[in-house]
């Protein structure tokens, strides 16, 4: 029997390691994501199972009725509201690895005293990342949903006191591993590191939040891992480590595409000083242009760079624009899609949008790829897209997008801007591009205006 539990880990494990090969391309995620899951799952009922904990009629009733809350939220959630999600499961991940750390420990009871160094200090680790990573991950969701203000919410020496409760905690974990029979220790620290969750998150501005929900996601696979060390689960520190790991990559990647190290992400507060009512007031008009002058200029355009936003998502007009590139490219004109990292509102989040459209991956750009194509291209034709454009990126030093590197779309020959009105996008910075002599600006929601350039180019 153990040796088939350790053959049915390592299979579990294997799975885990292949989805997250396969998840690495947008060709063969969705097979990926269906790997992993067959992982989780057999892990699960392998360890139910063997430990005898629950008999099969509980274990097949958990299963269903937690497959149906899964259905229903993966259904029921639009994709725009992806990341708050992402960030929930992360902080419920964090949150059962603390309690299944502490359980172990009450479950020891007596006996704690003969527990080995490693398991005390893997379970003081589980504690404090367990507990942090679910309060900071509720913050970061609310931030996102907009039930909480998405600007920092900064507090005198901030830094100061996160380091304080910081110490405080591995001060405590010092004492309790030293005495594990302190057994209010552990409820001390699960305190201070929900403490930490909140005062270390609310500082930072909702522009960073792509940032912190990956961070997130990888502390809670090193809370799962160092609870898989208490428990002596080689499947469990399999999973977080994989999950840590390869969220600590991804927060990388997030924060190189804003051009900020880690510590100015979580520390600095950006955005802070800056309120939507201390921008100047523009006077200036911009000029509006139909969509018969756009399809117009487009008609003759040999070259097209889209450049798909946030806003693309909310009209969910990926189809229609699908179908205007295809339309330019029968025309003759060469028609690539520029993706910018954080467009949107989560990592990938444009791929995903356009690979649900059909869109042959290879007319994907990134942002690094196609920056210098810019400046020979007819019309950079942007959906939506606010911030991944805005140059105040590069040269405004207040402003809480500067240092992000943008598309260079002021660069071609003629900027097209498809968005509903003048307002700000997610950073709540002006853009200085409407004003710009070569934009021409078509205002309305993005399905109805591209619906409406098909038609016009067809017809
Ligand atoms: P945003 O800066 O959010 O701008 C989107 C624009 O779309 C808005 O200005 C809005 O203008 C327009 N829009 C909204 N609904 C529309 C509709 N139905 N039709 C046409 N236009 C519509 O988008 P972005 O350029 O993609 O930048 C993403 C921002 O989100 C960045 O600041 C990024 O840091 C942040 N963020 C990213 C992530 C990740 S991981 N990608 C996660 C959280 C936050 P109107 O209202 O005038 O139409």
């Amino acid at each position: 029997m153990i040796i088939l539990t350790y053959l049915l880990y390592l299979l579990a494990a294997v799975l885990f390691i292949l989805g997250l090969k396969l998840l690495s391309s947008p060709k063969t995620a969705q097979r990926g994501n269906m790997f992993g899951a067959m992982g989780m799952l057999l892990a699960v009922v392998v360890t139910l199972a063997d430990q005898r904990i629950l008999d099969f009629t509980y274990i097949l009733a958990g299963l269903l009725f937690g497959g149906l809350i899964g259905v229903v939220m993966a259904k029921k959630v639009e994709m725009t509201s992806m990341p708050q999600m992402v960030g929930l499961l992360n902080g419920f991940g964090g949150g059962a690895s603390a309690l299944v750390a502490y359980s172990e420990y009450v479950r020891l009871g007596e006996g704690v005293s003969l527990a080995s160094l490693d398991v005390m200090v893997t379970l003081v680790l589980s504690l404090l990342i367990g507990s942090l990573t679910l309060l900071g991950s509720l913050i970061a969701s609310a931030k996102l949903h907009g039930m909480m203000r998405s600007a920092p919410i900064l507090y005198p020496m901030q830094k100061q006191i996160n380091a304080l409760i910081l110490l405080g905690i591995l001060v405590l974990g010092g004492f309790f591993i030293a005495d594990p029979g302190l057994w209010y220790f552990p409820i001390i620290i699960v305190a201070l590191s929900v403490v930490l969750g909140v005062t270390s998150v609310i500082p930072i501005g909702g522009a960073d939040m792509p940032v912190v929900i990956s961070l997130m996601n990888s502390y809670s696979g090193l809370a799962g891992a160092m609870t898989g060390f208490v428990l002596s689960n080689n499947v469990l520190i399999i999973a977080g480590t994989l999950v840590g790991t390869s969220g600590l990559i991804l927060t990388n990647i997030m924060c190189k595409a804003m051009n900020r190290s880690l510590a100015n992400v979580l520390f600095a507060g950006v955005g802070a000083d800056y309120k939507k009512e201390d921008q100047v007031k523009e006077e200036r008009r911009v000029v509006r242009y139909t969509p018969e002058d756009a399809a117009f200029i487009l008609e003759s355009a040999q070259s097209v760079i889209i450049v798909p936003g946030y806003g693309l998502a909310v009209a969910q007009a990926q189809h229609v624009l699908q179908e205007l590139a295809r339309i330019l490219t029968e025309r003759g004109a060469n028609v690539r899609y520029a993706i910018h990292p954080v467009a949107g509102r989560m990592p990938g989040h444009m791929n995903v949008l356009l690979a649900e459209a059909n869109v042959p991956y290879d007319l994907l750009v990134e942002m690094d790829q196609i920056n210098d194509d810019f400046q020979n291209t007819d019309v950079a034709l942007i959906i939506g897209a606010n911030d991944v454009v805005n140059p105040a990126a590069r040269t405004k030093k207040e402003s809480p997008l500067y240092g992000m590197p943008i598309l260079n779309v002021d660069y071609a020959r003629t900027i097209m801007v498809v968005k509903r009105s003048m307002s700000a996008g997610f950073a709540g910075e002006g853009n200085e591009l409407f004003y710009d002599k070569k934009t021409m600006m078509v205002f309305g929601d993005a399905k109805a205006v591209v619906t409406n350039l098909v038609g016009l180019l067809k017809g």
